[in-house]
């Protein structure tokens, strides 16, 4: 099982957003896929996909369930996973429960292919526990500004903790693919110049109306207009997402 968590430092980049959409991208290339809502602030996963969970993190930090035991089925096959406040109680629960939540994490790997993390905004630590715990940290920034510096400190201060740490990048709500190249080279350069290291491009997904038209619709895009170009470019950073596996393996 492959563990990723989408990131980026800025609020309101697309993380949700990307997250939920290469989730459901992935499971339409016949991976088994568990979308875990880990965004402690506005957990909203559940509201983007339009389903409602009976349980939630909480079951598992009270120990009445296992985390295996609270996937509540949303679209294309996908599995979700309601974290939300529950992370804070997580964090609180101590290291017994701590250990005991990792071991069900991994032991997802039962049902699962591929797990995606969506933090929240900023860097907390709670947010770097999950970070942490991900294979890959998926940076998504955009062409603003601010993004590129907060997704830029992102990276700095993974790579403090761990060297070695892969990260990649998926530039969002450019206006452009142009565009969307300039903020990756932006970023990838800032962090050779200053961190040493390189930056892995997983592709861009452009400003499109579509997106915010299945947002307002709650109806997953990847299902409502799967043959918009904002849901090809997602499908095409999925299948880079997917590749990631076998090219870090083999590096
Ligand atoms: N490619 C896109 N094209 C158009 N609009 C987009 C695109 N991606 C995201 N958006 C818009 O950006 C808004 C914010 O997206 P989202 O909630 O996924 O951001 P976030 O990074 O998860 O925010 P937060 O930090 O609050 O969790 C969405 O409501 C959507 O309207
Ligand atoms: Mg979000």
């Amino acid at each position: 099982m492959r563990k990723f968590a989408f990131s980026g430092g800025k609020g309101g980049v697309g993380k949700t957003f990307l997250a939920a959409n290469v989730a459901m991208a992935l499971a339409q290339r016949g991976r088994r896929v568990v979308l875990f809502d880990a965004d402690l602030q506005l957990a909203n996963v559940d509201v983007l996909l339009g389903v409602q969970s009976e349980f939630n993190l909480q079951h598992v930090v009270n120990g009445h369930l296992v985390l295996r035991e609270i996937l509540t089925p949303g679209p294309c096959g996908i599995q979700l996973v309601t974290g939300g406040s529950a992370v804070q109680g997580l964090m609180n629960a101590g290291p017994k429960r701590m250990a005991t939540f990792l071991s069900q994490i991994e032991e997802l790997q039962e049902v699962a292919d591929v797990l995606i993390f969506d933090t929240g905004a900023g860097i907390d630590n709670r947010i770097m526990t999950f970070l942490r715990l991900a294979d890959e940290v998926v940076l998504v920034a955009t062409p603003d500004p601010t993004s590129v510096t907060d997704a830029y400190a992102t990276a700095k201060v993974l790579i403090k903790k761990d060297p070695h740490v892969p990260i990649s990048v998926i530039v969002n709500q450019a206006r452009s693919d142009k565009e969307a190249k300039a903020v990756f080279g932006a970023l990838n350069d800032i962090t050779r110049n200053f961190l040493g290291r390189e930056l892995h491009s997983l592709g861009s997904v452009n400003m499109d109306l579509a997106a915010v038209d299945s947002i307002r619709a709650r109806q997953p895009l990847m299902e409502r207009n799967g043959q918009s170009q904002v849901a090809r470019d997602i499908a095409k950073v999925a299948g880079a997402l997917d590749d990631l596996g076998t090219l870090r393996l083999s590096a």
